[in-house]
């Protein structure tokens, strides 16, 4: 796709470009059909910040968002482009993918993935993804665009990580001058990676670059109550689930459970 077609929106500083992006998306009073060139493009618009005072993650959580640090980019994807069994909740595994191999192009070693939306080098999370679903306006029950908002820490902040963050954070070293360059390499990226024909390599390498396979997790079942048991994590499945064996008192049972959302917490 030639990505000048692209609606771009810059901000020096915003609350949250996920947010910017709903906003826009509900202001829009384009005509929602096939006659409208700019529905037939997979991504319509991107929004982009050099701060954020409200970066938010998964789970209500917050995404440290410095200036001049780090890629803030939310992308509006257009859902009419994944097809039979590459369905939206693929869209946040395969986005870590691409974004995995946009570190690397840029000099990063052995990106991994922590199930289900963080990339980690060295043991330390440097980018996370959080997908939001907006419901069509004009297809019954379809999410459509999905919002793919992404953080990356490319360089740390003069002042460091915050206390919190030291332990659990990194950055991916890379020159902030070449922002520009790494997000034209990250769409065109994503773009492939969720192409319909690609599915099978793109899970393949989600769980080839797994860091939870073989390990030992918490697993919280249930976000609200923190409800968690430990688990040894077994395989990922094509649909990016989780296959574990909770723990009984000094073994594993035999029977394989399969997490399709929530949360895992690992100890390196
Ligand atoms: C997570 O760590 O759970 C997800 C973090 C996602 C952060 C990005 S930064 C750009 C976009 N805008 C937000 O407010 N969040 C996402």
């Amino acid at each position: 796709m030639d990505l000048t077609a692209i609606n771009k929106f810059f901000y020096e500083q915003t609350d949250s470009t996920n947010t910017r992006a709903k906003e826009f998306l509900c202001s829009k009073t384009e005509p929602q059909n096939e006659q409208n060139p700019k529905n037939n493009l997979p991504i319509s618009a991107i929004f982009v910040a050099n701060s954020q005072t409200n970066g938010k993650g998964r789970l209500g959580r917050s995404f440290f968002s410095p200036k001049n640090c780090g890629i803030y980019l939310s992308i509006v994807y257009n859902t009419d482009f994944l097809e039979y069994e590459n369905d939206v909740t693929l869209i946040t595994p395969k986005v870590a993918v691409s974004v995995c191999k946009t570190l690397e192009k840029f000099g990063c070693k052995n990106c991994k993935i922590k199930w289900v939306n963080d990339i980690f080098i060295e043991e330390k999370k440097v980018c996370g993804i959080l997908t939001e679903g907006i419901l069509s306006k004009t297809q019954k029950n379809k999410i459509n665009p999905a919002i793919i908002g992404i953080g990356i820490n490319l360089q740390e902040d003069k002042n460091g990580f915050p206390e919190e963050l030291s332990k659990i954070a990194t950055s991916a070293n890379i020159n902030f001058e070449k922002k520009d360059e790494v997000i034209n390499f990250l769409l065109q990226e994503i773009l492939l990676d969720l192409k319909n024909e690609n599915h099978n390599l793109v899970m393949g390498e989600y769980k080839n670059r797994s860091n939870l396979i073989g390990k030992v997790v918490n697993v919280i079942e249930n976000t609200f109550t923190g409800e968690t048991y430990q688990a040894k994590v077994i395989d990922i499945t094509d649909k990016g689930h989780l296959l574990v064996k909770k723990k009984l008192q000094n073994s594993f049972e035999e029977k394989i459970t399969e997490i399709f959302t929530g949360e895992v917490s690992i100890k390196f």
